[in-house]
């Protein structure tokens, strides 16, 4: 089979590496990729969101599977648009159509269908340029810390937690009023502050049946001990261990169960991944956000846990037969450390040559913004998050210690990693 992966980051990585190590796979494209990425197969540049070239490639490679890492264009519509060209409805898509990947695209959508179908979260209410002196009041009425989220997608910054209710109307009125966060701040839902310790739960979906994924848990903030802006991701771990069997039935009965059935009640005819950003607070588990995709650097840790053949999963999901599939997971604790570039979040400079790639060993090397030159052939830094480091073992400390020695063999000029991913979990 002739499979396709969307994307460029480390979780494209990730998926196209597991990928590769199936038989069923002929020829495997990632597009637009990235250096690591066309070692497992062939690159081809394009624009995530440019669907007609998307239809070229799909045409001119003889696909049969698409794979949609990012949310991007499953929140524009790319597994509409497959349904609805004659030629590529035939082929088979991992990734919900636009109404089920609103879950992701809009926050005051997820919220209310969690509201509707009675799934644990955090109360809310959403407000507009129109609402602003209701949404003064709303936040007069809640306690502090403040949550405010931008409605639409903000890359990952249109999420501001304060502490003093004056600075969050204020926060408020820039979001709806001037659009800090453009079009996606054009409504706001402001939330209740849940206090607990947060972790993701990932499951593939056929719309009907669902398989649960390796857990894992991320480190989202770029300083140790949890500290300073937010960023992508710092690195991973999975297991999670306080999701305990009773812990993850909890998840189960009244989240995921509620989120599959309430989108069929729906009407929305969703296939692809799930991912539950979750909390848990005093046991119980309530829902942060929804993505429709993979997390990042999240699949650089559950990947290499899952034993079964990945392309079987992909193929079920997108043809409506996971009830006959199982995952077999490796028991083992898998880490993933991210090198990035020095001033990452903020501004950062590229073009870094990278070496001791080749000197590494007992762990995997997920690229993510890397690039081939092409004079010399060496492989350059070509974006905030470089590379994650993953390893295996058999205790979390045997798995960090091994991302660790290895994270220190590669260099790259302003080279920069977290030195405590799963310093909570010991
Ligand atoms: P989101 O983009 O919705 O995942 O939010 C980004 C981050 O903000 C989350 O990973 C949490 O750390 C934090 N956050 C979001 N909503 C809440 C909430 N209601 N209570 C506490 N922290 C939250
Ligand atoms: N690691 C969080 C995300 O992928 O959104």
């Amino acid at each position: 089979m002739n499979i396709l992966v969307i994307g460029s980051g480390g979780r494209e990585y990730a998926l196209a590496w597991k990928i590769s190590q199936s038989p069923k796979t002929e020829k495997l494209f990632i597009a637009p990729g990235n250096a690591g990425t066309s070692s497992l197969g062939t690159n081809i540049p394009m624009d995530v969101n440019d669907f007609k070239t998307i239809k070229e490639i799909v045409v001119t490679n003889d696909i049969d599977l698409v794979v949609v890492g990012p949310e991007a264009p499953l929140v524009n519509g790319i597994t509409d648009f497959f349904k609805q060209d004659g030629y590529l409805k035939d082929i088979m898509i991992v990734g919900p159509e636009k109404a089920g990947a609103k879950l992701e695209g809009s926050k005051d959508f997820a919220k209310n269908f969690m509201a509707k179908h009675k799934i644990p979260t955090a109360a809310y209410r959403t407000f507009d340029k129109n609402r602003l002196e209701e949404g003064y009041k709303f936040i007069d009425n809640l306690k502090a810390p403040y949550v405010l989220k931008a409605d639409g997608l903000a890359a990952g910054k249109g999420v501001v937690i304060l502490e003093d209710s004056d600075e969050a109307k204020k926060e408020l009125k820039s979001m709806v009023e001037e659009l800090k966060f453009g079009d996606a701040s054009s409504k706001v839902v402001i939330e209740e502050f849940l206090d607990g310790i947060e972790l993701s739960v990932f499951i593939m979906t056929d719309g009907d049946n669902y398989v649960i994924l390796p857990e894992a848990k991320d480190y989202k903030r770029i300083g140790e001990g949890d500290t300073g802006p937010n960023t992508g991701g710092m690195g991973s771990v999975s297991p999670v261990p306080f999701a305990d069997e009773e812990f993850m039935q909890k998840i189960k009965d009244r989240i995921i169960d509620p989120t599959v059935q309430g989108l069929k009640n729906d009407g929305i005819n969703y296939q692809g991944f799930i991912f539950f950003g979750l909390i848990n607070v005093e046991d119980e588990p309530y829902v942060i956000e929804y993505n429709c995709r993979m997390g990042d650097p999240e699949t650089e840790s559950v990947i290499p846990r899952i034993k079964s053949d990945f392309v079987d999963l992909l193929v079920a999901t997108a043809t409506k037969n996971l009830d006959k599939q199982s995952v077999e997971i490796d028991e083992r604790y898998s880490t993933a450390v991210m090198l990035v570039s020095k001033g990452y979040p903020g501004k950062y400079e590229k073009g870094k040559l990278i070496s001791g790639l080749d000197r590494v060993k007992d762990c995997i090397v997920f690229h993510a913004g890397t690039t081939i030159d092409i004079e010399t052939g060496g492989i350059k830094t070509s974006g905030g998050r470089v590379l994650a480091v993953s390893a295996l073992g058999d205790t979390l400390e045997e798995a960090l210690e091994k991302a660790y020695e290895n994270a220190d063999i590669i260099e790259f000029d302003g080279k920069y990693y977290r030195k405590d991913i799963g310093f909570d979990l010991k």
